[in-house]
């Protein structure tokens, strides 16, 4: 066994426990991602219309942590609550055709209930320590160019600015970099 073997599934702060997923959380994240304020800001940009959504993104999500054994989809759990209120990501970033990238990017959802309490920030934090930690050398962060909540988030943690880049996703996107110190 190697040390990145043992690399814990769960992360603490002050006020969460990020920790993975399972299908016991489907209706907390089908209740996320079927917000059009917190939806619209991922992937397609549709929200979820039907709770078999929120399986299958649960069920995927081994698949899209990847391999390093730091990486994960979290979901977002104060300590005072039962129930995922958001979800924190630290995943490979996928390159857009023409990159060849290998590169890991965090990133954060909030149920709108809890904004505007610094999760979002804490959780990235707490991601960005395990993930230098654990010998990931720089991490990424890709906004919608409209995103302006993300990539107050982004300045909260001391990324820099990379501009509008096309890197990755296959989309133009506004992108932030934290080098390992
Ligand atoms: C992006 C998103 C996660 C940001 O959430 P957020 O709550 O604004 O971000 P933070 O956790 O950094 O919280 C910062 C705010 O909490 C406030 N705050 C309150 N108590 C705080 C505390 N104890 N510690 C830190 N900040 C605190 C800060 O002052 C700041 O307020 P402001 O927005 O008025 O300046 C959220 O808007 C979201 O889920 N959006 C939809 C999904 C999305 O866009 N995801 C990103 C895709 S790239």
């Amino acid at each position: 066994m190697t040390w990145h073997d043992r690399v814990v599934p769960s992360v603490k702060t002050p006020r969460l426990t990020l920790r993975p997923f399972t299908l016991d959380d489907t209706d907390a994240l089908f209740d996320l991602m079927s917000r059009p304020e917190v939806a619209r800001w991922s992937g397609r940009g549709v929200p979820m219309v039907d709770r078999q959504e929120a399986v299958e993104r649960i069920e995927r999500m081994p698949v899209r942590r990847g391999d390093h054994p730091a990486a994960d989809v979290f979901a977002v759990v104060p300590h005072d609550v039962e129930a995922p209120v958001g979800m924190a990501v630290l995943v490979p970033v996928p390159s857009s055709e023409g990159f060849d990238r290998d590169d890991h990017e965090i990133g954060w959802h909030l149920h709108p209930d809890v904004w505007g309490r610094g999760y979002a920030t804490e959780a990235a934090k707490a991601l960005v320590e395990r993930a230098f930690t654990a010998g990931i050398p720089e991490l990424y962060a890709v906004t919608n160019p409209d995103n302006v909540r993300s990539q107050a988030v982004c300045a909260r943690l001391g990324m820099t600015d990379l501009g509008l880049r096309h890197d990755w996703y296959d989309r133009e996107l506004r992108a932030f970099r934290l080098d390992r110190p």
